[in-house]
């Protein structure tokens, strides 16, 4: 065996390789002449599968900036052609008839904010917003938003200022992973409009007396927010963050897991936490 891989043939990496791969007992006579090329071979074939990746990667972009109706290609299987608004700007798309909002937002439009959790409209994770309304996109065939107008998280900072409930759950600490937080703030931002326009919930109490601006209750806040799950279970920060958007008062952080004691300020909460009721 040393004297196969002391092979002047071999480059020293080539020789490491072979000494990983093949065992002590594993016998290389007749091995020679072509190892070289069996590492070429090796080596060239891994190349071509990088190579075929990175092209592969290449016409993925290329086709995914490529939004335009014309410059599709042609070859798209059950084609039709929609024409709607995305974050107020009119986007013309040839896609197939079967092809989700969720995926045409993500793979032929590059807005990746909304994400894919379970694609089977039980998370939330995709919630977007067609015509004032939320949506679970991945529910949602893209075809059926010919005319309307979609918003998505990207849409809603303007000039570098963030939507109240975007900023509210960053105050508020409402997320952790941040996978279920577009779904999240496109539902809150959804729901201040619900209740701008007095629409009841299955927690309402007496949907006779619904009004316009109606006030939320804690219960009400989770019922509406209920179609969004969060595996981080970042609930009560994000009830937090709607409660203050809606009502325009100042909610208690509940991330401040150590308030003062006795009125002096913590230093060194460690000490306190044993002690500490949250
Ligand atoms: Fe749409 Fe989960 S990805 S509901
Ligand atoms: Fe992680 Fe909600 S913040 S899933």
């Amino acid at each position: 065996m040393t004297e196969n891989i002391q092979d002047p043939e071999l480059t020293d990496d080539e020789k490491k390789m072979l000494t990983a791969l093949l065992s002590d007992e594993q016998d290389m006579s007749g091995f020679g002449e072509s190892r070289r090329l069996f590492l070429k071979q090796l080596i060239g074939a891994g190349g071509a599968v990088l190579a075929f990746q990175l092209l592969g990667d290449q016409s993925i972009f290329a086709h995914e900036t490529d939004s335009s109706f014309d410059n599709f290609p042609e070859n798209i299987e059950h084609a039709v052609s929609i024409n709607f608004k995305v974050n107020g700007a009119a986007k013309s798309l040839k896609i197939d008839s079967r092809m989700t909002l969720l995926d045409t937002l993500r793979e032929r439009l590059q807005l990746t904010g909304s994400k894919k959790g379970c694609d089977h409209g039980q998370c939330g994770a995709c919630t977007v917003i067609v015509n004032n309304k939320r949506v679970l996109s991945c529910l949602t065939l893209a075809a059926t938003c010919e005319g309307k107008s979609v918003q998505t998280i990207e849409g809603f900072a303007k000039n570098g200022v963030l939507h109240p409930v975007q900023a509210a759950f960053l105050k508020h600490d409402g997320f952790q992973c941040g996978f279920c937080t577009p779904g999240q703030i496109c539902s809150g931002i959804a729901l201040m409009n619900e209740v701008k326009n007095g629409e009841a919930s299955y927690v309402t109490p007496d949907i006779r007396t619904v009004n316009k601006n109606i006030e939320l209750s804690d219960d009400e806040i989770r019922e509406r927010m209920s179609g969004n799950i969060c595996r981080c279970g970042a609930y009560a920060n994000i009830i937090a963050a709607i409660k203050e958007v809606l009502s325009g008062k100042e909610v208690a952080q509940h991330w401040l897991l150590v308030p003062a004691i006795n009125n002096t300020i913590v230093t060194n909460p460690e000490q306190h936490l044993p002690n500490v009721q949250i």
